[in-house]
């Protein structure tokens, strides 16, 4: 069959990577890609907003699955806008019409969601411009640290956990005057949950599910997970101190509720559902759903798939996946993120990238990664804050930590910075 990938950071080189090793792979597109994926496929100059485009390469290049990797164009809706066109009856499509992306697109949907289905997460109240003084009135109920979520799509600059009351208030007053415009027309002001995170990713074709090894990632931009919030800076998988009666604690109250749910709800959802944990004492209490796989987590949690993952793709699609098992390999996957000098603030592209080809015992996913002036693949550049993931497998997490690290150093660009922590909390 011929895929088309939508998206064009590290999470897309990772699916493309993966779908590239199947049997049944024919032709594999990514659009936009970067300068990685051309190893494993073809880049198409497309914006995956761009609808009448989109159409027209679906049916030039007889695309049978379309995989869409980040949210926006989900929350855009482009699985609507494929299942509705006459002409693309017969593509199948990974990822959430909007009515199920809303689970991303809305703190309160979700919010309410998990209530209405008895989902174990933080207790919350949702409020809006004419109900500031309620808002306030309700952070007087509450203990410090108060967490303030914007409810739209915020870039993932949307949540505030803030320790003092009265900066809580202002803060919510702000959000509901424009801070993050549209997106804070509404804001969730919930309970605060002390615990670890981690994330369980979870395949379903709106019937049955594939349960995908869980990740932790690293969501700070300095070393003891301090600084500003990133996209992540790196993932780790497994994750120890979450197997056995946990992983069995969050499928019997949170993925099979959550997908039961959607049916209740009527919401037709075939796609990845990244569901963000807080482990609180031995009990999974959910934090978000995401309606994508993320990123960096891609880069751990499919390198530890044995499965073809594009057979099990197109049986998603297909409403076939009851069919399928997932064979996880045993061994731990480590990624760690090079980014740009500067980032998370403002940070310089086109640094040439050097040492991509000698690398060892290591995948390297790229994220903001272009073809240089020459536009060869011996003239990488940065294109972006995330540049490069290193993934490498291990028998135990030393060892994965110990080929990653070895590579890290080998890949230069100028300003490149990353952690050197990854995983060092799980030690
Ligand atoms: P979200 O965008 O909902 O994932 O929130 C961003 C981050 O804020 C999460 O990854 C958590 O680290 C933190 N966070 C969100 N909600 C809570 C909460 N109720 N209690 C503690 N931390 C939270
Ligand atoms: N790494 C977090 C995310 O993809 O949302």
């Amino acid at each position: 069959m011929n895929t088309l990938i939508l998206g064009s950071g590290g999470r897309e080189h990772a699916l493309a990577f993966k779908i590239a090793q199947s049997s049944l792979n024919k032709k594999l597109y990514i659009a936009p890609g970067n300068a990685g994926t051309p190893e494993n496929g073809i880049n198409l100059d497309l914006n995956p907003t761009d609808f009448v485009n989109l159409k027209k390469h679906i049916l030039e290049k007889e695309i049978g699955l379309v995989v869409v990797g980040p949210e926006a164009p989900l929350v855009a809706g482009v699985t609507d806008f494929i299942e509705s066109d006459k002409d693309l009856k017969k593509v199948l499509v990974v990822g959430p019409d909007t009515h199920g992306a809303t689970l991303e697109g809305s703190k309160d949907f979700a919010k309410e969601f998990m209530y209405r289905h008895n989902i174990p997460t933080a207790a919350y109240k949702c409020f809006d411009k004419n109900s500031i003084e309620e808002g306030k009135d309700f952070l007087n109920g509450l203990y410090a640290p108060y967490v303030l979520k914007a409810d739209g799509l915020a870039a993932g600059k949307g949540v505030l956990i803030l320790n003092d009351l009265s900066e809580a208030k202002q803060e919510l007053e702000n959000m509901l005057n424009g801070k993050f415009g549209k997106a804070g027309d509404k804001v969730v002001i919930e309970e605060f949950l002390s615990g670890i995170e981690l994330s369980v990713f979870v395949l379903t074709d709106g019937d049955s599910y594939l349960i995908l090894p869980e990740a932790k990632d690293y969501k700070r931009i300095g070393e003891g997970d301090t600084g500003l919030n990133t996209g992540g800076m790196g993932a780790v998988s497994p994750v120890h101190f979450a197997q056995g009666a946990f992983l069995e604690k969050v499928e019997e109250r949170i993925v099979k509720p959550t997908i039961d749910g959607l049916k209740k709800d009527g919401i037709k959802y075939k796609g990845f559902v990244f569901i963000g944990l807080m482990n609180v004492k031995g009990d999974p209490i959910v934090i978000e759903y995401n309606v994508r796989m993320g990123d960096p987590e891609t880069e751990v949690v499919l390198p530890r798939i044995k499965s073809d993952l594009l057979e099990i793709l197109i049986a998603t699609g297909e409403s076939r996946l009851s069919e399928k098992v997932l064979e996880i390999d045993d061994r731990t996957a480590t990624t760690v993120m090079l980014v740009s000098g500067g980032y998370p603030g403002n940070y310089e592209k086109g640094k040439e990238i050097s040492g991509l080809n000698e690398v060892d015992d290591c995948m390297v996913f790229h994220a903001g990664t272009a073809f240089g002036s020459e536009n060869s693949r011996n003239n990488v550049v940065t294109n972006g804050g995330r540049v490069i993931a290193v993934t490498a497998l291990g028998k135990n997490m030393h060892e994965a930590l110990k080929t990653c690290y070895k590579n890290t150093e080998i890949i230069n660009f100028e300003g490149k910075y990353y952690r050197k922590d990854i995983g060092f909390d799980l030690l």
